[in-house]
C-alpha cells in the first residue's frame, strides 16, 4: 500500500491541474461561443444606422438607444397597434406607416417631429385638413382616452419605432399594403 500512495502523490497534482484546466475551458467556450456569435448577430439586428432617423424635415438625425425603441414599440403597440399592428393601416390600407407612404404625405410625415405632430393633430393625407375626430391625437383625448396615458416623450419614442422599425424589419413593415 505505502509504494502506491507515494507514487500516487505527484500524479494527483498533475491531475488536479489537468482536471482544473478542463474546467476552465468548458467554462470559457460556452462564453466565448456567446461573444463570438451572439454579440455580433445582436448588434446587426440594432445597429447604430438602423437607429438613426430624421428627427425633421431638414435632415437632421437622431440616434436612438435600443432601450427608448423597445419602449416606443410597447407604446405603439398597446395606442396604435389596433389599426397599425405591422406597419399597415387596417381600414385604410393606402394610407400605411411605411417610409415611402410618409414621405409622400403633405406635409411629409417621415421625421421624428412630423410624427409627433401628427399624434398631436392628424390631418388628412393631402393636409388639406384635420382628421382628429376620427384619428386617435392628443386633441382628441377626450373622445380617444388611451392618448391620454401618453406624454411627449412617450410621442417621440413611438415616433422613433415607427421609423427605425422598416430599417430592422424590411419590408414586413407595411408589407401588407395593397394599392386600390
Ligand atoms: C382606430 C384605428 C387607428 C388607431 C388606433 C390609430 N390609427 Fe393611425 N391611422 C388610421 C387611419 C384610418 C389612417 C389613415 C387616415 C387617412 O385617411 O389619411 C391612419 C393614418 C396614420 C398616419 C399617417 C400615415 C401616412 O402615411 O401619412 C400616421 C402617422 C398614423 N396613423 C399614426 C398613428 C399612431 C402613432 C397611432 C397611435 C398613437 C395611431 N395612428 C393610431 C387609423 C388608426
Amino acid at each position: 500500500m505505502a509504494p502506491l500512495f507515494r507514487s500516487a502523490a505527484p500524479c494527483s497534482a498533475v491531475c488536479r491541474s489537468a482536471v482544473r484546466a478542463v474546467a476552465r475551458i468548458l467554462l470559457i467556450l460556452p462564453l466565448a461561443l456567446l461573444v463570438c456569435f451572439a454579440g455580433p448577430a445582436a448588434a446587426a439586428q440594432w445597429s447604430a444606422e438602423d437607429l438613426t432617423v430624421p428627427v425633421s424635415a431638414d435632415g437632421t438625425l437622431v440616434t436612438f438607444s435600443e432601450k427608448e425603441i423597445k419602449t416606443g414599440r410597447k407604446l405603439f403597440n398597446d395606442s396604435c397597434g389596433t389599426c397599425h399592428a405591422g406597419g399597415i393601416t387596417k381600414t385604410n390600407q393606402n394610407v400605411g406607416l411605411d417610409p415611402e407612404t410618409l414621405a409622400l404625405a403633405t406635409p411629409a410625415r417621415d421625421s421624428v417631429e412630423s410624427l409627433v405632430d401628427y399624434m398631436k393633430d392628424p390631418t388628412s393625407y393631402d393636409g388639406e385638413y384635420s382628421i382628429s375626430d376620427i384619428h386617435p391625437s392628443m386633441r382628441s383625448s377626450d373622445v380617444f382616452v388611451k392618448m391620454r396615458d401618453l406624454d411627449d416623450e412617450d410621442l417621440r419614442l413611438i415616433a422613433g419605432y415607427i421609423l427605425v422599425a422598416p430599417k430592422v424589419q424590411g419590408i414586413q413593415w407595411g408589407g401588407g399594403k395593397v394599392y386600390f
